[in-house]
């Protein structure tokens, strides 16, 4: 299934890097062409010749050793790698990847890769729960990397919690998943807004929401992953611009909309993911509005509805919106879904656990034209990223059969 895949493994000083050779040999069973790079504290448990009898090509673990044939190793792999594996993922890998530290062959090849890159942490609950390996795990999760998460169980150390690698049938099974989906949008062009929108009253006050812009940020990012060439017109958020992404600011509808007009013809997706504000002010004040004994009123006028437009003009184009609820959600959305001409309507109740503005999770519905529902159960934004680009490709292979 991976014939002529390139992965490149990389193995850190864990107790539980020995099930990285049955990573090794279940991938080298599937044809993948696989190449073992261990940090010099992952040879204190396996033998790197374990390694190489299963991978059949050197391991890597020097940078400064005599090279068997004349490249510079870590560009090389970097360059071939289709994606990087590192399984057990250790909290000192992932602090020298999110700072930006290359001081070994692992770390300098990761920095140098332009290819997925899918950390699998492993390592005692305290340290998998300190704030810093989080806020690490969560830096890298933001520039594009990918988490498998940890299991929750008995640990080596004798004590249990969430930290122990999955199994590597589950770790092999999702590497199978995420080159089978890396190529899948390499014809696509995929154009999203995501964030809240302000809208001035006066040089110091503006009217907004709570949007996170998280779900529109992780749906650009996995577009990318799978190959798609993706343009975010982003309100104002506190996320990283998402690795491989072209991303441009905004702050008012009206800038959101004069930007999403100007390119949506050369995009064959539209992903409408902002929390747009329905009104601005009619009138922007220049100077500072002073506060006084009587109440005030503020004139609010219709922004465009960029979707709705979107829906008008869409074409052939496949136009997905979102629709956060607190009441009658499938009611709600199906309604949009028709009144802007959309094909899918991504609904949530962010009155629900787990869901809303600011959560890294999600629970949603995906409407679609004719009344399919996939109820999804509450899931990373990422995994429900995957999940509506999933359903929109199957839309437009259904679009291509209906067309024939
Ligand atoms: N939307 C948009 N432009 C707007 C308002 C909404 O593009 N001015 C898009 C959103 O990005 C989302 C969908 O329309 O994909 C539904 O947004 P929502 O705010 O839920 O719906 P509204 O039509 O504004 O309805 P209401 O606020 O009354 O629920």
């Amino acid at each position: 299934m991976l014939k002529g895949k390139t992965v490149v493994v990389g193995v850190c000083g864990g107790i539980a890097a020995y099930k990285s050779v049955e990573i090794v040999s279940r991938l080298k069973k599937l044809n993948a062409d696989v190449h073992v790079i261990m940090t010099e504290n992952a040879t204190k448990f396996v033998q790197p010749l374990t390694f190489r009898s299963l991978s059949h090509n050197p391991v890597l673990v020097d940078m400064f050793e005599e090279p068997k044939v004349w490249d510079i190793q870590h560009i090389s792999l970097a360059e071939k790698a289709e994606l990087i594996v590192v399984a057990p993922a250790t909290a000192n890998i992932i602090g020298k990847v999110a700072s930006g530290i290359a001081d070994d062959m692992l770390s300098t090849t990761i920095i140098a890769a332009d290819c997925p890159v899918l950390f699998v942490p492993a390592m005692n609950f305290r340290m998998y729960e300190n704030p810093v390996v989080q806020r690490n795990i969560n830096t890298l999760t933001d520039l594009g990397y990918i988490f498998m998460e940890p299991e929750s169980g008995q640990m080596a150390c004798g004590t249990s919690g969430k930290g122990r690698l999955p199994s590597p049938e589950a770790i092999v099974n999702y590497i199978n998943d995420l080159l089978a989906k890396s190529k899948d949008y390499s014809d696509m062009k995929v154009l999203i807004t995501a964030g809240p929108t302000r809208e001035a009253i006066d040089p110091v006050r503006f009217i907004t929401n709570p949007s996170s812009g998280k779900m529109g940020y992780a749906i650009a990012a996995a577009a990318c992953e799978r190959g798609a060439s993706v343009r975010l017109i982003s309100g104002p958020v506190n996320l990283e611009k998402p690795c491989g992404v072209e991303t441009v600011y905004v702050t008012r509808a009206m800038e959101m909309y004069n930007e999403v007009m100007k390119v949506y013809k050369n995009y064959d997706v539209l992903i409408m993911v902002a929390a747009v504000a329905d009104y601005r002010c009619a009138q922007i004040a220049d100077r500072k509005i002073k506060k006084s004994d009587d109440n005030l009123t503020i004139e609010l006028v219709r922004n465009p509805d960029i979707a709705a437009e979107l829906g008008k003009v869409k074409g052939d184009r496949i136009l997905v919106g979102f629709s956060a609820e607190t009441d009658n959600l499938l009611k709600n959305a199906s309604g949009k879904l028709i009144s802007k001409n959309m094909d899918m309507i991504v609904a949530n109740d962010v009155t629900m656990e787990g869901a809303g503005f600011g959560a890294d999770t999600n629970v949603v519905k995906l409407i679609k034209r004719g009344g399919n529902i996939v109820d999804l159960p509450v899931m990373s934004k990422k995994d429900v990223a995957h999940r509506i680009l999933d359903e929109i490709l199957n839309i437009k292979n259904q679009n291509e059969i209906d067309r024939t």
